[in-house]
């Protein structure tokens, strides 16, 4: 036998469950963890469900973050929900009964995490859920059902946020259980945000090793950074095209560049939803621009230089605190209501006088208090040391 297949049985076995783009990226905090000082004790096996799929939606974020290629790619691909749930249940079922880990590690809240959870619960194994806690309290979201169900099935509930960790003591999860752990007897931590260690692991590297900004013909705090993907934005017209229009109109009155880096799904829409007229009109705007999706450093380095974000992603309005940028969030709620409550973000759902309201707000506003609201840059580090000390190993591992 050799020395490294000898260590394997003494090393907890992790199964991580990937799917969607911000998955892989989380996913990258502990993989580097791992490799840099957990080697010897942590064997990590990576299923990717396949829910992302594009080569910019996936691939690239394994080749460029240095993540170890899945050894299982379930090649789900898009479905409507209870099809994609239920073809990834099956899937990772089965792996998970050959591979028989001591826990399965999940992120966030897409129908991955749902998934990933409700096979490993059924199975009895440990679910560790990073990004735990995370509430929008609006259950027409369906990431919202899926972090509920995740989080009332898991063992070890990290939170990035200390407004997560208390959602969890509202929705009855104790802080003083004692070892040892398990779904009935979960134990929860307020710990920092992986996306933290990422951005700051990256940071520099990001504007070293892209052209973004000079292939976009872009200039520091020249030009707003924008994304839209969420369902309630880009599957209702009215909602697309007042946020389009907002984009439209305040790109033309402040002359500013506005930067779209265009998640797949609302690309499919624009076409189908946006006003004949509105669509045309962006088209001629010299000052609008949509791209395909970026790479993680690109969009580091579009963050870090833009003068204004404007999203309704989860992980950019993160990233623009991180990178002390204002952030215009184009929802009624978020979960990361810390970055509202400081004043670095101003939520305007799909309002376009709230939009250009906020916009004339941040363009006057120069005194935001970015204090650290995220961590140390080690929570990575920090899970794993957790991993290792509560989650036993079974003595059946293959
Ligand atoms: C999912 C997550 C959402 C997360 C987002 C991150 C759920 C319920 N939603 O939303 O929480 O914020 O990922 O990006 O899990 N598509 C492609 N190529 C791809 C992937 C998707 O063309 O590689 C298109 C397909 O038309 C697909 C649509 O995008 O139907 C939506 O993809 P899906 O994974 O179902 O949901 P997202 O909107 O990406
Ligand atoms: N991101 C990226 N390229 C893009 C858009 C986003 O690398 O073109 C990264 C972004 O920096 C962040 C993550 O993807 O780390 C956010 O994912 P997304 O917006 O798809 O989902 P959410 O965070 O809302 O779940």
């Amino acid at each position: 036998m050799s020395t490294t297949e000898t260590n394997f049985d003494f090393k907890i076995k992790l199964v991580t469950i990937i799917g969607a783009r911000p998955q892989i990226i989380k996913a990258a905090a502990l993989s580097r963890a791992i490799k840099n000082k957990f080697e010897t004790k942590i064997q990590d096996i990576i299923i990717h469900t396949g829910q992302h799929y594009d080569a910019s939606m996936s691939e690239v974020f394994f080749d460029e973050l240095n993540i170890p290629p899945p050894h299982y790619n379930l090649n789900t691909g898009s479905e409507s929900h209870g099809k994609q749930t239920a073809s990834m249940l099956a899937g990772i079922e089965d792996i998970l009964i050959k591979e028989n880990p001591d826990c399965i590690v999940v992120y966030g809240d897409t129908n991955s995490t749902l998934a990933a959870a409700l096979a490993a619960s059924k199975l009895q194994i440990p679910i560790i859920h990073i990004e735990a806690g995370l509430r929008s309290y609006n259950k027409s979201m369906p990431e919202e059902i899926n972090r509920i169900v995740c989080d009332h099935t898991a063992t070890l509930l990290f939170s990035p946020t200390i407004s997560g960790y208390n959602n969890l003591i509202k929705e009855g999860f104790k802080i003083n259980n004692a070892p040892t752990y398990n779904s009935d007897n979960p134990k929860i931590y307020h710990c920092g945000d992986v996306m933290y260690d990422n951005s700051l692991y990256f940071s520099d590297i990001a504007e070293q090793k892209t052209n973004v900004l000079k292939n976009n013909n872009l200039q520091k705090d020249e030009f707003v950074l924008a994304t839209i993907h969420r369902n309630n934005n880009t599957d209702n017209p009215i909602r697309l095209n007042s946020l389009f229009n907002s984009l439209h109109k305040t790109a033309l009155k402040n002359k500013i560049k506005i930067l779209l880096p265009l998640h797949p799904r609302t690309s499919k829409l624009l076409k189908k939803n946006l006003s004949r007229e509105l669509y045309d009109a962006i088209q001629l705007n010299t000052y609008m621009k949509t791209i395909p999706p970026v790479s993680f450093l690109e969009m580091i380095a579009l963050e870090k230089n833009a003068r204004l974000i404007v999203t309704d992603s989860g992980g950019v309005q993160k990233e623009s605190y991180f990178f002390k940028k204002p952030c215009i969030i184009l929802r009624m709620e978020t979960e990361w209501v810390e970055l509202v409550n400081c004043g670095a973000a101003m939520l305007v759902d799909a309002d376009e006088k709230k939009f250009s309201e906020a916009f004339e707000h941040f363009s006057k506003e120069k005194k935001i208090n970015f204090t650290n609201l995220f961590g140390d840059g080690k929570a990575a580090e920090f899970i794993c040391e957790e991993i290792l000390l509560h989650i036993k190993k079974k003595n059946n591992n293959n």
